[in-house]
């Protein structure tokens, strides 16, 4: 008889032993371990650029920065200043810092920091707008430091907020710490949409579309891209040295959203409130870290 080497098929159980499917055991295993030893390939592929340990660093300074910046905006946030306001505590307190604020002239974007209320779901612009008494406001910063870029925003309250500002904004926190805990090498891009989306449809919300996270750091915006949304186990390998934000953007209505005339600001079509917050992670050995991290 003809010897014929056996072969484990992606979805038979792992020869290891531990109950898994092969491909979501020892085959991703095998794979990382292939391609952590081959960089140049995550380049050459995906342009996919991976972080070294310096790189790594200088991120997570820039990361304090912005971390920092939204302690001070946190700080002053209050009925009856204008989204202006913040663009000048922002524009101010990252040029003090020996940083720059990459949003301004990004793309032709006219401010340093961007600040969506209520409906706007991304992309404010800073402008006349007046912050009154259970608004939502987000904020995301992204100071240059040293050659380095760190992505990150959280949602603030204005005053009190009612019933459905404090649910979407717990809601909208609570995705993105599903998604992080979905980072760890072996897992793929869609593990960390997957989790988010079922997470914020079991809480009758909606998740956004049409803006994604990013690989971050060298640049504003790398590869690859990383949806809100998606399937288990499709996509792009996570392995050790990746960078890249999470940032969904979650509607307490349904998920379509229209671009106003000035082509930047995004609101819900429906009018209904939108809520966000972003980290930039660092895939690890053994899952990630978070070079902006605060509590969710
Ligand atoms: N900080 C946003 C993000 O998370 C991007 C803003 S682009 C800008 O990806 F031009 F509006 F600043
Ligand atoms: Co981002
Ligand atoms: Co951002």
């Amino acid at each position: 008889m003809k010897h014929r080497a056996l072969k484990v098929r992606r979805n038979d159980p792992c020869p290891c032993g531990s109950g898994l499917k092969y491909k979501k055991c020892c085959l991703n295993r095998e794979t990382v371990a292939d391609a952590a030893q081959n960089r140049d390939l995550y380049r050459q592929k995906y342009n996919i650029r991976l972080k070294e340990e310096k790189d790594i660093e200088g991120i997570r300074r820039a990361g304090q920065l912005a971390l920092n910046t939204l302690d001070l905006v946190a700080s002053r946030i209050a009925p009856g200043m204008t989204t202006d306001d913040i663009n000048v505590i922002v524009h101010d307190f990252t040029i003090k810092n020996g940083a720059t604020p990459a949003p301004l002239n990004y793309r032709g974007f006219p401010k340093s920091v961007c600040v969506s209320v209520n409906e706007v779901i991304c992309h404010g612009i800073p402008g006349e707008r007046v912050l009154k008494d259970g608004d939502i406001v987000n904020v995301d910063v992204t100071p240059i430091l040293n050659g380095y870029y760190a992505d990150t925003n959280k949602t603030f309250f204005v005053g009190t907020p009612g019933p459905d500002a404090q649910k979407i904004v717990t809601v909208a926190q609570r995705c993105l710490k599903e998604g992080m805990s979905a980072v760890r090498p072996g897992n793929r891009i869609g593990d960390i949409g997957w989790v988010i989306q079922t997470y914020a449809e079991s809480q009758g919300c909606s998740v956004v579309r049409e803006f994604v996270g990013h690989g971050v750091g060298f640049d504003f915006h790398e590869a690859p891209q990383v949806p809100h949304y998606g399937r288990q186990g499709e996509g792009i390998l996570l392995i050790p040295g990746m960078v890249f934000t999470i940032e969904p953007m979650i509607n307490l209505g349904k998920k379509d959203l229209n671009v106003q005339s000035d082509n930047w600001t995004a609101v819900t079509r429906d009018g209904s409130l939108s809520a966000q917050f972003e980290q930039t992670i660092l895939v690890t050995e053994t899952g990630f870290e978070s070079l902006t991290p605060f509590d969710l």
